[in-house]
Parts: C-alpha cells; structure tokens; sequence
C-alpha cells in the first residue's frame, strides 16, 4: 500500500505565470531568489516562452528553476509559431508543463497529443510536468476517479519515470477560481493516481511528484500541501508575485 513516510519524496512547488510576464517582471526572480534560502522544496517558475532565456539567467547561481508551459510534440519542423523542447532546453528551461487544462480547451489537445508532447520533452532531457483534471460537471456527475485515471493513463508515456515526470491535478473548476476541493477529495485522488502509477510502474510509481493545482494561495498551502501523497504544488495567480510565491513555500518551513 501506499505509505508516504516509507517513500520520502522532495517536493516541487511549480509556479505557472501562464500568458503574464514583460521583462520588467523580472524583478520578481529577484526578490524570489533573495527569499528563497535553504527552500526544503524544488522551485520552479515557468514563464511564457519569451522570457525563458531572460530569466534562466536571472535564475542563474540559484535553485531556482525555469520551465515551458508548452512543447510541440515534434522535433522541429513547418509549424508556424510552436516551440520545441529541444528549444526549451536550449533557452535554459529544465522543464515544461504539458497538457494543461487551458491548453486542453484552447487548443483541443487530446490525452494522446498530450503524452506525445510528454514524450518530446522527455527525449529533450526536460521534466515533464502531465496535467490532468476534471471539470465540474464531471465531478457533478461523479465521474471523477474514472476521469483521473483514463487521463493519467492516456497521458503518461511508457518511458515516464519519477525523475523525469510529475503529475499535476488541477480540476478545472478550482483553477482562478478561489475554489478548492475539500481534503478529503484531493486525498482521494491522489490515492487514486498513486495506485494506478504503483499498478504500472511498479516501485517507481511511489516516487513520483504528485502536485496539486487550483487555487493554492498562501492562506491555504499548509492545509493542501500536507496532506497524504501531495508532493507540491502547481500556482498560477500567486506565483506572479515572489511574495505570494515565498508565501507558499512556507508551507514547507518547520
Ligand atoms: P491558479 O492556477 O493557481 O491561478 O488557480 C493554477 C494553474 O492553472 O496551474
């Protein structure tokens, strides 16, 4: 069964400043790194594609790490306006959100375009951070384990490993919205996804990050990022400013 204690995983705290960001909010890398300390937590920010490079060397002689929120499932090629993970890499980013709920409605991607994506950053020696989530007409109709688990399962590529792939669940309806799950139903999927990586990873399937998306604010991190197999988080509103950002990390202070 799943035991937490027996697994100790380092946790990541992802911030995604999703369609955000000028060159002048750059400032905020600064003030990040200054309150960043001896973090117990991996960081993450993962800027719009054009400040990748800029803030890899803002980052740079910190932990702070920078990511993609967005690869094109191929290598190269005619693809007017698409970025590629090997481009990600090369402007300094260590990894890349794929498949986010935004990018699943806007953009119509599937659970297969989405694994092909994971896929690419994976081959590109990106992190690759696989979203999934349910809406909530889904929740609604009860329809959440099975919605989570065809998701993770579609989504995931066979040569996903617990160094190189992190989950997040984000159900749509808490993401900018100021709603969250309650506990008992964030612990209940992660159970899930814990079970079902087990179940196709074997061993490995207890090291994965589990990141939990949707509404994380610092007034309500210690409450959500405590809880059984929740292994970090994954902001969007609050990781724009570095003090929200830090505010959340401290969830992780003693
Ligand atoms: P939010 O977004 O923190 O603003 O709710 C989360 C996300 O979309 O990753």
């Amino acid at each position: 069964m799943t035991n937490k204690s027996t697994h100790p995983i380092k946790p990541l705290v992802a911030g995604n400043w999703k369609m955000n960001g000028l060159r002048a909010s750059l400032a905020e890398i600064t003030r990040l790194k200054a309150g960043l300390g001896d973090a117990a937590a991996d960081v993450l920010i993962c800027p719009p594609a054009t400040l990748v490079a800029a803030m890899a060397d803002a980052a740079a002689g910190s932990t702070l790490m920078v990511g993609g929120q967005d690869c094109h499932q191929l290598a190269a090629g005619a693809h007017t306006g698409d970025i590629s993970a090997a481009m990600l890499r090369d402007a300094g980013a260590s990894a890349v959100i794929v498949g986010h709920s935004e990018r699943r409605t806007d953009h119509g991607e599937t659970d297969l375009v989405v694994r092909s994506k994971a896929e690419a950053a994976l081959r590109a020696d990106l992190v690759a951070i696989i979203c999934v989530g349910e809406t909530a007409d889904q929740r609604k109709a009860g329809r959440t384990l099975e919605l989570i688990a065809g998701q993770l399962e579609n989504s995931m590529p066979d040569m996903a490993h617990s160094a190189t792939t992190v989950i997040a669940y984000e159900p749509v309806w808490a993401i900018g919205t100021g709603l969250t799950p309650t506990p008992a139903d964030i612990v209940e999927v992660h159970g899930l996804m814990r079970d079902r990586l087990a179940q196709r990873f074997g061993g490995d399937g207890h090291a994965f990050r589990l990141l939990y998306g949707g509404s994380v604010k610092p007034a309500n991190a210690r409450d959500l990022l405590h809880l059984a197999n929740v292994n970090g988080a994954l902001v969007g509103g609050a990781s724009l400013k570095a003090d929200d950002f830090l505010g959340i990390l401290a969830a992780y202070h003693a």
